[in-house]
């Protein structure tokens, strides 16, 4: 029996090697004047943003550029963004880098378009609705993690309330994303394992998430056996363009995966952790994900089991792996790769233990229902333990 579904993904996805240079072509479609926004000057520095600048101008659209990013951004850079980018008449937004980019450019496109803050849009019942008013955004993903090009979702960190939830509607998918691999060759190799576990914990998730469809199952499936193949060999060697162009295909399977199947607890975790203590966010989920499989597996034994098929890219039954089997895979690519700090090494004061479980709760609460296990408080203090 196929299950009953909804699946919507409205991004034009341009994926290939140099494929940057249609950022012109496909931006006058959505606009005329572009804010580029980068996290920090490297790109900069490194020229890709005067080239984006020329191929933009080549196709006539003009362009200012936004660099005051973090790499968790926050509401205030959001705003003070959106600001100039206003003054500056400003119709499109461009995210060009890793996640933080990308969702700082979704983040600015709904301040933008409402003339609001973007925290009145975060958190609680009352949040202000993201509606058409948004603008358009474009994304250029320079990193193999996040999967944000392909998402609706944008992560927002507050430092006053220490806060840091995702948001998104309908209206906050990037119009295009160009994913070209070669701009992700030279990540250095602790944010190629850092970002590529966030593909392998994106691909997880929405699998095995309540939320799960069929369309989007088939694109987890490959996404869990492509960082399998390709994620040791590209942590070892950042220029292996196989693998590279692979780990970028999956990251893009994993963020349509997520725009539909959503994320489970571990997620909601990262991301009331991540509030807490600013730390990577690939890194925090590498810590916790051996952790949630376990406590998550048993209410959906035979996806969990195929992890481990996938992982090792066989082909076969589900009965043939157990569900430590696939643990198991995860923990050695964990170790491979030189990720596995714990949670205590990565910021997390025993004391905020259970300000962590309550965060989640508090504005990350469809992790929990849409996990198939449906963790309780007492279950997400458990498993930070575990993890700490
Ligand atoms: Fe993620």
């Amino acid at each position: 029996m196929i299950k009953d579904f909804m699946y919507y993904n409205p991004v034009k996805l341009v994926f290939g090697e140099g494929k940057l240079e249609e950022a012109g072509k496909w931006a006058k479609e959505y606009g005329k004047k572009a804010v580029i926004v980068t996290t920090g000057t490297l790109f900069k520095e490194s020229g890709l943003v005067d080239r984006l600048q020329k191929i933009l101008k080549d196709s006539g659209v003009d362009s200012i550029y936004y660099p005051d990013v973090d790499a968790n951004p926050l509401n205030t850079q959001i705003d003070k963004g959106a600001e100039t980018a206003r003054a500056k008449g400003c119709d499109l937004v461009i995210g060009l880098g890793g996640g933080s980019a990308i969702d700082a450019a979704k983040g600015m496109a709904i301040v933008l378009g409402h003339k609001r803050p973007i925290w009145d849009f975060c958190i609680g019942a009352d949040a202000a609705a993201i509606t058409v008013k948004t603008y358009p955004i474009i994304a250029i993903t320079t990193t193999s993690g996040t999967g944000s090009e392909c998402t609706q979702w944008s992560v927002i960190t507050n430092p006053d309330t220490e806060e840091k939830p995702g948001i998104g509607s309908d209206y906050t998918f990037a119009k295009v994303a160009i994913v070209d691999p070669e701009l992700m060759v030279s990540m250095p190799p602790k944010i190629t394992a850092s970002t590529g576990f966030d593909t392998l914990a994106h691909s997880i998730e929405a699998y095995t998430a309540d939320l799960a469809t069929p369309i989007t199952d088939m694109g987890c499936e490959q996404a869990i056996r492509l960082v399998g193949r390709y994620l040791r060999r590209v942590v070892k060697n950042g220029e292996d363009r196989e693998a590279r162009n692979a780990m970028a295909y999956a990251n893009s399977l994993a963020g349509i995966g997520i725009s539909v199947g959503i994320v489970t607890v571990c997620h909601g975790l990262a991301h009331s952790i991540g509030g807490l203590t600013g730390s990577t966010h690939g890194e925090t989920l590498a810590a916790m994900t051996p952790h949630t499989m376990r406590f998550s597996m048993k209410a959906f034994p035979d996806k969990f089991r195929k992890i481990a098929m996938f992982l090792r890219d066989e082909c076969g039954l589900p009965e043939n792996y157990s569900l430590e089997d696939s643990i198991k895979e995860v923990e050695d690519l964990i170790r491979d790769i030189g990720l596995g700090a714990p949670l205590s090494q990565q910021g997390l004061k025993e004391k905020d233990i259970e300000r962590a479980a309550d965060g989640v709760i508090r504005y990350m609460g469809g992790s929990i229902t849409n996990d198939p296990a449906t963790p309780s408080r007492e279950d997400l203090i458990g498993i930070i333990r575990k993890a700490f």
